[in-house]
């Protein structure tokens, strides 16, 4: 299945005068983010680069990374590119041995691949190549690119792991399916351990759970597979009366990789406008 077309031709954008809104908690730190050409991983690279950080971001498409290299330029920030396909296990550990041995270092890993591509909403609609692709993406993606990472974290004494849940994977989901649920339900396992496993070696791993992010690609699922009815329903039932947008997550992420955060490990961090509670 091709989910290129459901991100559109759309550059990436810049859309704040001051990503990092005055904070530089970043200087001297080395990120790396994955799948991040577009979307939440795109602002929150420039976020990163915005607070300090040297910046490094992959994705699958090659012409989407230039873009993105390109619209944050224009803001005045650098990101250093990498093409990589985080479903396959042998790219993602040899792209980022190629980042390493470039930057010398990586501090903070953000494992942004992730999503539902497209697969049906249906249990019963799903097959077993649906669950495959979103469990490869979603949580082999994350434990690929940590593996790869990991050693040299370790061999540091320090190094900040920012992972993807989802509010699908707490409370459901009103436009993925159950793959996806139990993928993002996994990440937020994943984390917990991860968290103990590497605590003593000066490495926090927390884990982000956005409701509806609005990107190009959940605007269009969340018009396709919800009425107009329940679309403004479930805005109604959202305390704070919107969904988030990327910059929310990003400011998020900056946080948790800040040194504002630092003895925080482990945790799942619902942003959803209070989502869920009722
Ligand atoms: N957008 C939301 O509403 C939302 C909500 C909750 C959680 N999330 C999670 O946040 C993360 C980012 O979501 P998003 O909506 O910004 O992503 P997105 O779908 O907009 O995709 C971002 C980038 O991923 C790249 N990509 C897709 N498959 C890839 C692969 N196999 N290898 C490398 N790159 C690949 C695309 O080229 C694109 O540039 C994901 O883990 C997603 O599950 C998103």
């Amino acid at each position: 299945m091709n989910t290129d077309s459901l991100h559109g031709n759309a550059a990436p954008e810049v859309r704040e005068a001051d990503p990092g809104r005055g904070c530089r908690r970043l200087g001297g730190r080395t990120a790396l983010l994955t799948a991040a050409a577009r979307g939440i991983g795109f602002a929150s690279a420039v976020r990163l680069a915005a607070e300090g950080a040297q910046v490094w971001i992959t994705d699958r498409d090659e012409a989407a990374l230039a873009q993105a290299a390109q619209a944050a330029a224009a803001a005045g920030l650098r990101l250093h590119t990498q093409c990589m396909d985080s479903s396959n296990a042998a790219d993602v550990a040899s792209s980022i041995a190629a980042v390493l041995a470039q930057a010398g270092r990586v501090d903070v890993l953000v494992n942004n691949a992730g999503g539902s591509l497209h697969t049906p909403f249906r249990l019963l609609d799903e097959t077993d190549a649906h669950w495959q692709q979103v469990m490869d993406l979603n949580v082999m993606g994350a434990v690929w690119a940590s593996r790869a990472v990991l050693p040299a974290m370790a061999a540091q004494g320090f190094g900040r792991i920012v992972n993807f849940g989802s509010k699908a994977g707490r409370f459901g989901s009103l436009i993925a399916g159950p793959n996806y649920a139990a993928a993002k339900g996994a990440i937020a396992a994943l984390t917990r351990q991860m968290a103990q496993e590497f605590g003593p070696q000066g490495i926090s791993v927390n884990c982000i759970c956005p409701g509806v992010v609005m990107t190009e690609r959940t605007r269009g699922l969340w018009a396709e597979r919800r009425s107009a009815e329940e679309r403004e329903r479930v805005l109604k039932e959202i305390p704070l009366r919107r969904h988030a947008e990327v910059e929310d997550v990003a400011a998020a992420v900056a946080w948790l990789v800040s040194d504002d955060a630092a003895f925080i490990t482990g945790i799942t961090l619902d942003l959803n406008g209070g989502q869920g509670m009722g």
